[in-house]
């Protein structure tokens, strides 16, 4: 999501006059986006900002140099963050970055730092430009919806990102069609709770996820269709019909559990059990039996116990993951579970993640070698390492790579998996492609 925020970022400053540089030494702005969803990516900006200090200490004789910070951490810590880093020009949180060109106008008239951190009334989608693909890209991202109601114990989004919002489903089909004019193949579709999603529509009706997939599928040239980041809650019906019957739409979910354990899920207000995530694999399953699953997991929650870990453990050899993120519990400012007495040893953390990680790793090597003598539709996305080789995704979002021609980038080819490693595929053309 914050690739896409930094994209638009871009478009609005374009239309003031601004275009990338490909240093921050030549910049006249720069901006951090930043994350605050655990402590390790929050803690980053202090050090990132202080190398920026110097840079802009650097520039000052010729020219001056704006520093601005937005994202989550902006938003969470923005009064913080100005004063202990005094430096910074401009603070502005994920609602308000529509509003970057007067925080800029502000700092020129020497008015002090801009902070910027409310949620305006105005929409933020309806105050952006239209989005510029960069040149030749084969896919985009799509942000649909944004923010969360959920609350679950250890997260600070809700408080970040704000309540749930769906961006309307006509201007949503228009964004789209705005990236297949320009060649782009395939979207992925984005929002904290993107299958919460519930768009109106020009005609006042609500349309959830699926229809919004349904209404995509229908637009020329958009090849692919991907979501993320889903809860198990908002995995309605329609959304599994959809995954048996939309061929555009990828076999791919990556649907969080964070825990094995009931009692941890319970403690972490997740609000399902473990076999009622388990029922709804088998449900996706059985609509499209290659559904690749991926997840996030979070070790070390307060109160974890041995046993309540082994859950976790037990749960991951039951699905059988293609891939998954695995983190250590990050107590955050503000959320419920930092304030708990029974917080885990780091040590023990350590270990449990170490133990997640190997199972997660063997599972996805495992799932990369089932793919060897197969025939897939791969999207080439881009030029690999080797001169000749190009980069594309399998439909279970493998990273695979292919000596092929130039002319085949940004079109969806099937060629046959040759070779596995733990984070891509190797693979080969048919030779009728070459001719
Ligand atoms: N500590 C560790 N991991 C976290 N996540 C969210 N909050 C925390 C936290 N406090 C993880 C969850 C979520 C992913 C985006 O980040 O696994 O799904
Ligand atoms: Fe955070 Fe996701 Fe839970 Fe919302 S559903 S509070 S974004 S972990």
């Amino acid at each position: 999501m914050n690739v896409y925020d930094s994209a638009r970022m871009a478009d609005v400053l374009a239309g003031v006059g601004y275009a990338p540089v490909a240093t921050a030494a030549e910049a006249d702005l720069v901006i951090l986006n930043t994350c605050h969803i655990r402590e390790k990516a929050a803690e980053k900006i202090y050090s990132e900002l202080g190398r920026l200090r110097r840079l802009k200490a650097d520039a000052k004789s010729s020219r001056t140099m704006i520093l601005a910070v937005a994202g989550c951490v902006a938003q969470a810590e923005g009064a913080e963050l100005l004063a202990r880093a005094p430096f910074v020009d401009i603070v502005v949180g994920p609602q308000a970055y529509h509003r970057l060109p007067e925080l800029i106008a502000r700092v020129h008239r020497a008015a002090g730092a801009a902070l910027e951190t409310d949620f305006p009334a105005e929409p933020k989608f309806d105050a952006l430009p239209k989005p510029a693909v960069e040149p030749g890209a084969a896919s985009a991202f799509l942000t649909i919806q944004e923010g969360c109601d959920k609350f679950c114990t250890f997260c600070v989004v809700p408080y970040t990102r704000g309540a749930e919002y769906s961006r309307p489903i006509d201007d949503v089909v228009r964004e789209a069609r705005t990236y297949a004019q320009q060649g782009v193949g395939e979207l992925t579709l984005l929002g904290q709770n993107v299958n919460a999603y519930a768009g109106m529509s020009e005609c006042g009706a609500y349309r959830g996820l699926a229809g919004l997939v349904r209404a995509l599928a229908e637009i020329e040239g958009i090849a692919r269709i991907r979501y993320t980041t889903s809860h198990p809650r908002d995995h309605d019906e329609a959304l599994i019909r959809a995954h048996a019957d939309v061929a555009q739409l990828m076999p791919h979910v990556h649907l969080p559990i964070q825990s094995g354990s009931d009692r941890i899920l319970e403690a972490m207000n997740r609000r399902h059990r473990a076999d009622e995530y388990r029922h709804l694999i088998d449900r996706l399953r059985a609509a499209r039996p290659d559904i690749a699953l991926s997840s996030d997991f979070i070790v070390g929650y307060p109160g974890e116990t041995d046993r309540d870990f082994a859950a976790t453990l037990n749960l991951v050899e039951a699905v059988g993951y293609a891939q998954a993120y695995s983190f250590k519990y990050s107590p955050r400012p503000g959320t419920p579970a930092a304030c708990e007495p029974n917080q885990v040893p780091e040590p023990v953390k350590n270990e449990r993640l170490q133990a997640l990680q190997d199972l997660l790793g063997r599972q996805q090597q495992a799932f990369n070698l089932s793919m060897v003598g197969r025939e897939l539709p791969v999207l080439l996305e881009s030029h690999g390492r080797k001169p000749g080789q190009l980069l594309g995704r399998s439909p279970y979002m493998q990273a695979v790579h292919v000596e092929a021609p130039d002319a085949l980038l940004r079109q969806v080819v099937t060629v046959r998996i040759t070779a596995a490693g733990p984070n891509s595929l190797a693979a080969s053309l048919p030779a009728a492609v070459f001719n």
